[in-house]
């Protein structure tokens, strides 16, 4: 079993469940948070709406007619500028959005373990147990490592403070030890998640000597912070690349979780999710397009889909057929997917064999043997 998120406004209780997340970002005075729930709000109309078009509408003319805004503190302290330009070094995300997070069951009981060990934080410390203050997450791009970030201070209920590592160590070397420091100390002062995205920043440039000793002094102020982090905050740091990260810099944090690319039921659970929100997708499809996207990371499927939403809308087709489409024109192997995706195409898309070679880039016969062998499976042949 995969394990979503089940706080999309589409369920059951949804409207009510974004009147209170709009109170709450309100009375912290965060125009640009109550902007940013508003527009998910469009994107994703509560379960509970009557008539999402004037809804929609509503929403957006209410933020139109709003003015500028201020931007406010969200942890104690001013946050952390760059000396020279006053450019904000941290982003801050005072209500992170991470529905739809499909995981594989190990990595979603990690994250549930460590959301369990803050609702029960005063056992653990009673105890003498302590809570994890700290995790590395590792994985290939576009698995989900922000997106997790997103998600468990979104079930935390905690503002997600970004610190783009990659963008910190090439912009201000000379002072990134300092404008490092600052931000950590920034967060250590409130309740928040902290991701350090692109951790391995902090280790790829080791063989280029001027920077060794900036670098050096930047990966020493983080391990001496990941040794004395307050449980009340969460730092989370990401990486492409653990291979890069010194063995001792890995063994510093309380736990680390790697992210895979989606097995079969992943894809097909992150599919199931998207299609919630638009509905009109047959299970056959889906489960046919969660076979035929083996492969890919979370991320592709995701843009895959939004591709396929925007042409069903140009094209005025449906999003199943378009997705199908999609898939056939990248089908690189010949295997039972391919056959079963083209009958899918000729009998529910009403293509001829001609139309799906041209769109698959093969030769007519090849469909035409492909169809019949996936008929003869189907017939259990
Ligand atoms: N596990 C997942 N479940 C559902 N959607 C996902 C998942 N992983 C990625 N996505 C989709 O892809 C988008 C990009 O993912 P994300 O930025 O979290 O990947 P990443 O692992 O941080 O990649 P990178 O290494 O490039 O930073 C997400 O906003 C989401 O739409
Ligand atoms: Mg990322």
């Amino acid at each position: 079993m995969t394990a979503t998120t089940n706080r999309s406004y589409h369920a059951p209780g949804g409207l009510e469940r974004a009147v209170i997340d709009l109170i709450r970002v309100g009375t912290q005075g965060h125009g640009a948070g109550v902007r940013q729930l508003a527009s998910r709000l469009m994107r994703s109309v509560p379960a509970g709406v009557e008539d999402a078009e004037s809804f929609r509408d509503a929403v957006h003319r209410a933020i139109a007619a709003g003015s500028g805004g201020t931007e406010l503190r969200y942890v104690a302290g001013t946050v952390p500028t760059e000396s020279d330009t006053a450019h904000p070094l941290v982003d801050i995300d005072p209500l992170p959005d991470g529905d739809g997070l499909v995981l594989s069951d190990e990595a979603m009981g990690q994250l549930t373990e460590v959301l369990t060990e803050r609702q029960r934080a005063d056992d653990l410390r009673r105890a003498g147990a302590g809570l994890t203050r700290t995790i590395l997450l590792s994985g290939p791009p576009g698995v989900g490592k922000t997106m997790t970030a997103r998600w468990l201070a979104r079930s935390l209920r905690l503002p997600l403070l970004t610190l783009d590592l990659s963008s910190v160590v090439s912009s201000y070397l000379g002072s990134s030890g300092r404008n490092i420091k600052s931000v950590l100390d920034y967060a250590k002062s409130g309740p928040c998640v902290l991701l350090l995205d692109e951790f391995d920043a902090i280790a790829k440039r080791r063989d280029d000597d001027s920077d060794i000793g900036e670098l050096k002094r930047i990966v020493n102020v983080i391990l001496v912070e990941l040794d004395r982090w307050p449980d009340t905050s969460l730092l989370i740091a990401a990486t492409n690349h653990p291979h890069l990260l010194d063995t001792a810099a890995g063994r510093r944090f309380d736990r680390s979780l790697t992210l895979s690319p989606p097995a079969r039921e992943q894809r097909l659970a992150i599919l199931d999710y998207l299609a919630a929100d638009l509905g009109g997708v047959d299970d056959e499809t889906l489960a046919l397009a969660a076979e035929l996207t083996s492969g890919m990371v979370s991320s592709d499927i995701v843009r895959l889909w939004s591709l396929a939403h925007r042409r069903s809308i140009l094209n005025g087709s449906t999003i199943g057929n378009e997705l199908l489409s999609e898939l056939a024109r990248h089908l690189g192997d010949s295997g039972a997917g391919r056959n079963r995706l083209f009958l899918a195409m000729r009998d529910r898309l009403d293509m001829s064999n001609r139309q799906i070679a041209a769109l698959a880039g093969v030769s007519h016969p090849t469909v035409a043997s492909s169809i019949k062998r996936a008929e003869e499976d189907r017939n259990g042949r």
